[in-house]
């Protein structure tokens, strides 16, 4: 007689196979296409933990009006600009010194005996010039393509908070050098602010740490300079790329909407 066959009991977990780890179903890798695939390995390990390919997709990859053209290339530019002003700002805060008796020595020794000092110190001197007048074109470009109407008024408000901290960070830059034009232009700047109507008189108070200007009225402005706005300016700009990827850009005003028939449709 023919006894049944049993099935076989269940294996231990351990002597169980291992699923098999993404990316090798193809069977052992060679060292070279490891090598090779490195960069690509190394993003999709973050990836696959994060998923920020799908964040960056929907930044990256948008559909872009018909005639986009250089002239929206200037709000990237001013980004740039801040970019390097940040860069070059880290570098020249390794050496200076904001007490009124080393400020002005410390930014000499950048200029004439730092590594690449005069250098880095014109970076960010022309690029503070450069920053203002890129925001001001792509203010132009935006104002004169009416991209402030409906639904992307918030931008344009977000811009002109942007516009104004721009320019506060040249204001308070130029006082850093400490020498006689960059004191007095401050002090000039500092009375103009104060005999502004309502918070004028408390903005210069603020500005000057008190009612004069003082040693503090030096590190007031650095702190400004390099902590509290470009902080500000970096999360704006974050609202504000977050809004142009939500929204998408305009097209130019003298561009006519396509009649119907001739728009391609986008296959499911
Ligand atoms: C730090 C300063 C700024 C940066 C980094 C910046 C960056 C950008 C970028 C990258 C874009 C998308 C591409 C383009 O149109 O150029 C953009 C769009 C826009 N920006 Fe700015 N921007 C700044 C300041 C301003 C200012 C001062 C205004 C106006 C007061 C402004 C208003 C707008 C508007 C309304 C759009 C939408 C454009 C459209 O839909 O066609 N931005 N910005």
């Amino acid at each position: 007689m023919r006894l049944p066959k049993l099935p076989a009991p269940p294996l231990p977990a351990a002597l169980r196979p291992k699923p098999p780890r993404p990316g090798t179903a193809n069977g052992p890798v060679g060292r070279i296409d490891a090598a090779r695939e490195a960069g690509t390995t190394a993003v999709d390990w973050v990836d696959e933990r994060t998923s920020l390919s799908g964040g960056m997709r929907w930044l990256m990859f948008r559909k872009v009006p018909k005639g986009t053209n250089w002239f929206y290339t200037l709000g990237s530019a001013t980004m740039f600009a801040f970019l390097s002003q940040a860069v070059t700002g880290v570098f020249l805060a390794m050496y200076y010194d904001p007490s009124p008796t080393h400020a002005y020595e410390s930014a000499r020794y950048i200029t004439n005996e730092a590594f690449l000092g005069a250098f880095v110190r014109g970076m960010h001197k022309w690029g503070s010039s450069m920053m203002l007048i890129l925001i001001f074109l792509h203010m132009g470009r935006t104002f004169f393509f009416g991209a402030y109407k409906y639904p992307r008024e918030l931008n344009w408000v977000i811009g002109v908070v942007l516009l104004v901290l721009t320019l506060m960070m040249a204001l308070t830059g130029y006082l850093l050098p400490f020498d006689q034009r960059s004191y007095w232009a401050s002090v000039v700047a500092v009375n103009i602010n104060g005999s502004g109507p309502l918070v004028g008189p408390y903005l210069a108070d603020f500005l000057r740490a008190g009612p004069d200007f003082t040693a503090t009225t030096l590190s007031r402005f650095y702190a400004i300079h390099m902590l509290l706005i470009p902080g500000a300016i970096a999360a704006l700009i974050g609202a504000h790329l977050y809004l142009v990827a939500k929204l998408g850009t305009t097209a130019p005003p003298w561009l006519k909407a396509e009649p119907e028939s001739d728009l391609r449709t986008t296959e499911a």
